[in-house]
């Protein structure tokens, strides 16, 4: 490899490491700093992805059990993003970081990506992808505190910190005095660069068990600060994402329940009672045909929307957020109005199922 290759590639990495640094971490401080991620009747909250994994994802005999560890569940992927990201941010722990970074993603695309259409806008594939690179290079030497410790360590050690030199191997062999018709004389046996002792050798010079002592100590006091920052990082915006947030409390929606053995009617079938409806909030039921998930809204007084719930991106079950009068699909935050079902921000490929659901003079809702 030429010299100025070699000396580029070590930046070759840098710009992804960055990027998934950041993202990981703010991905983590978004979370922290909403409450209604934490808040199980919020249609964006943790537990909203959790029943919609449950519903949707291949893991969902293993997901279904764990909807109602959704707190603890949302707190440690919230932790994890964040720990990952410092550190591929700042450059420790690297192939640990993106070892997690790469099994996070991989997680996350099973459970809410995994019916992702087309499969590419699923972000968490992607993710995975990016991580791989990281996972097989490990340590990166360029922006790296790894890198600065090692350095430190070595001129703390009096050691000038041992660089890597791109050299032909046909240059070696030029060079090297037990070099002699494609043999090495010191092996006998033919020669080439993965058998050569002196560049597969033991290279452990005097002073390096100090070099490497050192850089375990640095490391472990830098891993230790970097992991209290981590916290601090998270009770900080956890605090400032309440204060200044003001996102609201959800209301949790109602679940219309159909009379059992309802038959369908000059009307349609029956849901349930209207007043379980208020105005400006949103009831679930079942599609009687399909078995998929409804959802109903009355937006003004006698006016009902409905929709199947199901969102065309991934699978993942919408809800009604009043705060912004949009249904919206907590696994990849695609947004829909209420009044269409058109949908106005996120990767869904096209709007919701319109349903028609009607006041009936009983004072209950049908489904046409
Ligand atoms: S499933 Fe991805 S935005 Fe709804």
């Amino acid at each position: 490899m030429p010299l100025r290759a070699g000396a580029l590639s070590e930046w070759a990495l840098v710009p992804l490491r960055l990027f998934l640094g950041a993202t990981f971490a703010y991905a983590g401080l978004q979370k922290f700093a909403n409450p209604n991620f934490f808040n199980g009747v919020s249609p964006i909250s943790i537990h909203a992805q959790l029943v919609a994994a449950a519903r949707v994802s291949p893991l969902h005999a293993l997901v279904v059990h764990l909807v109602g560890l959704a707190t603890p569940i949302g707190a440690t992927i919230a932790i994890a993003e964040l720990a990952i990201g410092a550190a591929t941010l700042i450059g420790i722990l690297q192939r640990a970081a993106a070892i997690g970074g790469a099994a996070l993603s991989f997680l996350l695309f099973l459970t809410v990506s995994f019916h992702a259409t087309p499969y590419y806008t699923g972000a968490d594939l992607v993710f995975f992808s990016a991580w791989l690179p990281l996972v097989l290079a490990g340590r990166s030497s360029r922006l790296s505190l790894s890198a600065v410790i090692e350095a430190r360590s070595a001129a703390e050690a009096r050691r000038p910190v041992p660089e890597v030199v791109a050299i032909a191997f046909d240059e070696v062999r030029a060079r090297c005095g037990h070099y002699e018709a494609q043999r090495c004389r010191a092996l006998d046996a033919p020669c080439a660069s993965t058998h050569c002792p002196v560049l597969a050798g033991p290279a452990t010079a005097r002073g390096d068990e100090e070099v490497d002592r050192r850089a375990v100590v640095l490391a472990t006091a830098s891993t230790v600060l970097v992991g209290g920052a981590v916290a601090v990082g998270a009770v900080v915006t956890a605090v400032a994402g309440r204060v200044v947030g003001g996102a609201g409390a959800p209301i949790a929606p109602n679940t219309l329940h159909a009379p059992p053995g309802a038959a369908r009617t000059a009307l349609g079938v029956e849901l349930g009672p209207a007043r379980d409806v208020p105005v400006g909030t949103a009831a679930n039921f079942t599609i009687p045909v399909t078995g998929d998930p409804g959802i109903v809204v009355q937006a003004s007084k006698g006016v009902f929307d409905a929709y199947d719930a199901v969102c065309p991106h991934a699978g993942c079950t919408v809800g009604y957020y009043a705060q912004s009068h949009l249904l919206v699909c907590p696994c990849h935050g695609s947004q829909f109005l209420v009044a269409t079902g058109e949908v106005v921000a996120g990767p869904a490929p096209h709007g919701l199922a319109k349903l028609t659901v009607l006041e009936g003079p009983d004072g209950n809702l049908y489904l046409k």
